[in-house]
């Protein structure tokens, strides 16, 4: 089972970016922990991150031929991008929304996530752990 995490914008700055709410690891360090927990959960995974709006609908898209799910952290683009809301509603490919940070504990304009609609699920607010999270739940998904 393949599955392809998609780390929005700004994700690139992890462990310097307000660490106080999004932690101190690194992309790198985030990715490395995902790679091992699908090993243990027997998913081939691939990492990718984009800064730009339209880079995110393309992978989405690309998803098609090369992944069974998705798991997608869509960053401020969350909370407004019809665009990667409707790329997800467009491709049949079981998709889970990640936030590192509870999006529902902080600004009000976080509080609704418009990409979320076309989602499985949504697990937020627990750090790295969030993407772990929905590993074990892409793994549950794709064995059902
Ligand atoms: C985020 C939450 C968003 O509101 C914010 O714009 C991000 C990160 C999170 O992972 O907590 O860039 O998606």
């Amino acid at each position: 089972m393949r599955v392809l995490v998609i780390h929005g914008p700004n994700l690139n700055l992890l462990g310097d970016r307000e660490p106080e709410i999004y932690g101190t690891l690194s992309l790198a360090d985030v990715n490395e922990l995902i790679a091992s927990s699908a090993a243990d959960l027997g998913l081939q995974v691939r990492c990718e991150q984009y800064n730009g709006e339209g880079q995110i609908v393309d992978a989405i898209h690309d998803a098609r031929s090369s992944a069974d799910a998705i798991v997608i952290n869509p960053g401020a683009y969350s909370h407004y991008s019809y665009a990667i809301a409707d790329a997800i509603k467009s491709v049949a490919i079981p998709t889970i929304e990640v936030h590192l940070s509870n999006i529902h504990a902080r600004d009000e304009f976080r509080r609704t996530s418009v990409t979320a609609a076309g989602c499985r699920g949504t697990i937020g607010g627990f750090g790295a752990l969030s993407y772990v999270l929905a590993l074990h739940s892409v793994a549950k998904m794709l064995e059902e």
